[in-house]
């Protein structure tokens, strides 16, 4: 048997056992706080509430070791083609600074240079007075996120506003209040084919009007695209960095616009500051490689079909969304590199800020029979000079980790209804529902501060654990072939929502393009 097999083999039988309550977990191991927790640049990460004894952590590791993660590593850094099914390397961490590979530091460095000089100008001429940043996807979410959390460092000077859905209360709403005259359009798309981007391009452009020719860049790996729509100034990228790894990229020179390159550039250090610890540190003491076997732990052997993330922080309230990419796009697929059947690979990644969350969703995550593993996510300093405030949003968030992993005793609640006097009968209908069951699974993240470096720690930290995830399910995490068909019939139908040809799709399609025709009909 392989050694992978023989890895997952173990795994198998250790999670068919009878595994401790993780509240046994604690009486069990004295230490196991200390065990299971790390510091890495300005982040804490506890695992300690994770279903992970010291045979399962050794036996995940063995994993880790089986699948050549360790291998893996090198290959991406060294620029090796392991985007295979496009043909491409994988070198985000070059934007940041990390890799060796020479060629590619120096077009990295003069991109730099670049948008670090044309921000600056822009900055120090103090004509424009907004952006507006057009991308979706990967040309949006990573800079919208980094954008709430450097305000919390630094004012904006530049008004940032975001164009992303095709809907046009998007661009509507963008451009409320702003003048055309003083401000910049920045166009966003790694393809410079995306359909969304494109229109939204077009419509900017018309609302700029005879500022069209001054006030638009873009930026893209595809520069006959960018030309052949008619924009003068543009940034380029490369198809070695993936669009939802783009971040680290011109894509954010909106970013260096309204706050500055030097806070860009911590941001990028941040995202340096992971990578070398990703390089250097021996797999069991490797941040990524154990958020990254936790998860598969939890996926693929206790059998949570979801993840969630919370962060207690309003600024961090993009978090879940950019990380549905950055996962589920990366890890959501049902094939393996070589074109074999790969099972249970990405959870569904979901969640939202706390404390909003614990009145909408949390029900589900005490109480259903399913439930979710979570990433609570929180910030030790008050960035906002609200102690109370601070205090209160913390308590919330360790209080609900620990409920989680606690619940209360069945005879408890009972004993409580015996003394509020409810007869025999009631208690028994009343206390199975106010009886948590514990030993639910999170991670607890705490940030230092809020701040550009330690965002690019986080960041880079969940890129690397995908990556991870990735080799252990012999996927392939930097294509996403399943965001094609959509596209191409979205490209069909849309000439025939104002047509009058015959459909041809299945029925429900049909009738739904027919009752369309209908509502837009003169
Ligand atoms: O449709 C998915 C996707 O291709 C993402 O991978 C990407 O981040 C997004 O669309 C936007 O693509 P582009 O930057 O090429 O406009």
């Amino acid at each position: 048997m392989s050694k992978t097999n023989l890895a997952w083999k173990s795994l198998k039988t250790l999670a068919q056992s009878e595994l401790p309550n993780l509240t046994d977990m604690f009486e069990n191991e004295a230490d196991r706080e200390q065990n299971l927790s790390y510091k890495v640049g300005g982040l804490y990460v506890d695992f300690s509430k994770q279903k992970i004894t010291k045979e399962v952590n050794t036996a995940l590791m063995a994993l880790a070791k089986a699948v050549d993660v360790e291998g893996w590593r090198t290959r991406m850094f060294a620029g090796e083609k392991i985007n295979v099914s496009e043909g491409r390397a994988v070198l985000h961490p070059t934007l940041r600074g990390s890799g060796d590979n020479a060629k590619i530091k120096k077009q990295v460095q003069d991109m730099r240079a670049k948008t670090r000089e044309f921000a600056e100008k822009i900055r120090h001429d103090r004509h424009f007075k907004a952006v507006l940043h057009i991308g979706i996807g990967g040309s949006d979410l990573g800079t919208n996120l980094c954008s709430q959390v450097f305000a919390a460092q630094t004012h904006a000077d530049l008004d940032l506003r975001f164009v992303v859905n095709v809907d046009g209360a998007s661009i509507n709403e963008a451009v409320k209040g702003i003048d055309p005259k003083t401000t910049l359009v920045i166009i966003v798309s790694k393809s410079f084919t995306t359909q969304e981007t494109r229109m939204n391009g077009e419509a900017a452009r018309a609302w700029l009007g005879e500022y069209a020719s001054t006030n638009m860049v873009a930026i893209s790996a595809n520069n006959a695209g960018v030309k052949e729509f008619g924009v003068a100034h543009g940034f380029e990228f490369w198809d070695w960095v993936g669009g939802r790894f783009s971040l680290w990229s011109a894509v954010s020179l909106s970013l260096q616009i309204c706050y500055g390159s030097d806070i860009f550039d911590e941001f990028l250090s941040g995202a340096f500051d992971m990578d070398q610890h990703f390089t250097n540190a021996p797999l069991n003491e490797n941040l990524p490689v154990m958020m990254a076997l936790t998860s598969v732990w939890n996926r693929n052997f206790i059998g949570y079909h979801s993840q969630a993330v919370i962060p207690y922080s309003t600024r961090l309230g993009k978090l879940p969304a950019y990380l549905q990419q950055l996962e589920m796009e990366s890890n959501g697929k049902g094939v393996q590199r070589d074109g074999q059947t790969a099972k249970d690979t990405s959870p569904v990644i979901w969640g939202d800020e706390g404390t909003n969350s614990q009145h909408a969703f949390f029900q589900y995550l005490h109480q259903s029979n399913t439930g979710a593993p979570v990433d609570f996510i929180a910030v030790l300093e008050d960035a906002e000079n609200r102690p109370a405030h601070h205090k209160a949003l913390l308590a919330n968030c360790f209080a609900q980790s620990e409920a989680l992993m606690v619940g209360n005793k069945l005879a408890s609640v009972e004993k409580d209804l015996r003394a509020q006097g409810l007869s025999e009968s009631d208690i028994r209908k009343l206390a199975p529902q106010k009886f948590f069951s514990g030993n639910r699974p999170s991670t607890t993240i705490l940030l230092n501060r809020l701040d550009a470096r330690i965002l690019g720690q986080l960041i880079a930290l969940y890129e690397h654990k995908v990556f991870v995830q990735s080799i252990i399910w012999k996927i392939n995490a930097f294509d996403q072939w399943g965001v094609e068909l959509g596209k191409v019939l979205a490209g069909a139908i849309l000439p025939e929502l104002s047509g009058n040809a015959a459909l041809n799709h299945d029925s429900s399609t049909n009738a739904l393009i027919a009752l369309a025709r209908e509502s837009t009909k003169p």
